[in-house]
């Protein structure tokens, strides 16, 4: 099965590395800078797995040769527009295109531009970043890729693509809910986002704060309201586990959106944010606390559009 990974930056860099490393036949679609670095230095991926250098097989968006069986769509979601326009020609009737992005606005976009049969249902969570020399930094241990079918249905071709993920240096996972489940990692990162970013710290700050802790819960509670309107509800069980990792003591956790702004660096506000409170209005459901969390990352986003 032929393979194009889609960035090849920390999400991108990590899993089209592990699967080449591994023997599947992957390309990464990149821009010419990104080219440029991974061709004097190699893929670099620096992990609690195991460090390795690869030479990736690399393409650029005017020299993409023909339709892949499947793409998966690692950029961020302010590249996504671009990203869609380069990766077009890589996309005939039958290929899969297989997101890694956070919220669901990229899902309606894919839809949009090649059609609902050609999106996968998926997810990934791992803690990583780019260094300053392009090195993937894996910094936790957990490794997850989940997809497929947004119908939950068990197709012939959801599983030869389970087949080429499965046992190639991270935990590929094929599940019937992956809607449901990215609804859920929605919720979790609209909560964790708007609790970091409007308080200006870790979970175990905003606990240990005076009203933190209450203004957490009651964060928590207005997201899991506005997604079980106008999305898929979460379990019972991820609401409880959530309301309890996003208020624990001495947490260190954050979200990158949070890492984001420290570093000075563009947020993903609109995707993480922004669609769900226009959801939401559109719903009649108020979000009172998340607004205020999206007023002050927009005031942060102009902030750095007007410093160029
Ligand atoms: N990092 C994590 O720990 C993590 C975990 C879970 C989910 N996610 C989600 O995964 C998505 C990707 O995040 P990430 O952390 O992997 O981002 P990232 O490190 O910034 O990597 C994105 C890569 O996409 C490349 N890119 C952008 N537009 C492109 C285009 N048109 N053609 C080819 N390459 C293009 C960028 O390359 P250049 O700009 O160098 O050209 C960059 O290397 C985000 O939605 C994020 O929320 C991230």
């Amino acid at each position: 099965m032929r393979l194009l990974v889609v960035g090849a930056g920390s999400t991108g860099g990590y899993f089209g590395g592990r699967l080449a490393q591994a023997g599947r036949d992957v390309t990464f679609l990149v821009r010419p800078g990104r080219a440029a670095q991974l061709q004097k230095g190699g893929l670099q991926i620096v992990s609690p797995h195991g460090d390795v250098i690869l030479t990736p097989r690399l393409v650029t968006a005017d020299r993409i040769d023909g339709p892949y069986d499947a793409v998966i769509l690692t950029v961020k979601a302010y590249s996504l527009e671009a990203a869609l326009d380069d990766l077009a020609p890589a996309v005939g009737p039958d290929t899969m295109i297989l997101p890694v992005l956070n919220g669901m606005r990229h899902v309606d976009a894919i839809r949009a531009r090649f059609g609902a049969r050609a999106l996968i249902g998926g997810l990934c969570r791992i803690p990583a970043q780019l260094d300053e020399q392009g090195r993937v930094i894996q910094m936790g241990k957990f490794q997850d890729l989940a997809y497929g079918e947004m119908d939950g249905s068990a197709s012939a071709r959801i599983a030869a693509l389970d087949a080429v993920l499965t046992n190639a240096g991270f935990d590929a996972k094929l599940t019937p809910h992956i809607e449901r489940e990215m609804w859920e990692k929605w919720t979790l990162l609209a909560a964790l986002g708007g609790i970091c970013c409007l308080m200006h710290g870790t979970v175990g700050e905003v606990a240990a704060a005076p009203g933190g802790r209450d203004f957490a819960l009651d964060l928590i509670d207005e997201v899991v309201a506005a997604v079980t309107a106008v999305g898929k509800a979460p379990t019972e069980a991820f609401v409880a586990n959530t309301k309890d990792t996003l208020t624990r003591a001495g947490s260190s956790h954050t979200s990158s959106m949070y890492r984001d702004l420290q570093k000075g660096a563009p947020v993903e506000a609109d995707q993480i944010v922004g669609d769900l409170l226009v959801r939401a209005k559109q719903a009649g459901i108020a979000m009172p606390l998340l607004s205020l969390a999206y007023t002050s990352l927009s005031i942060y986003q102009g902030q750095l559009a007007a410093a160029g």
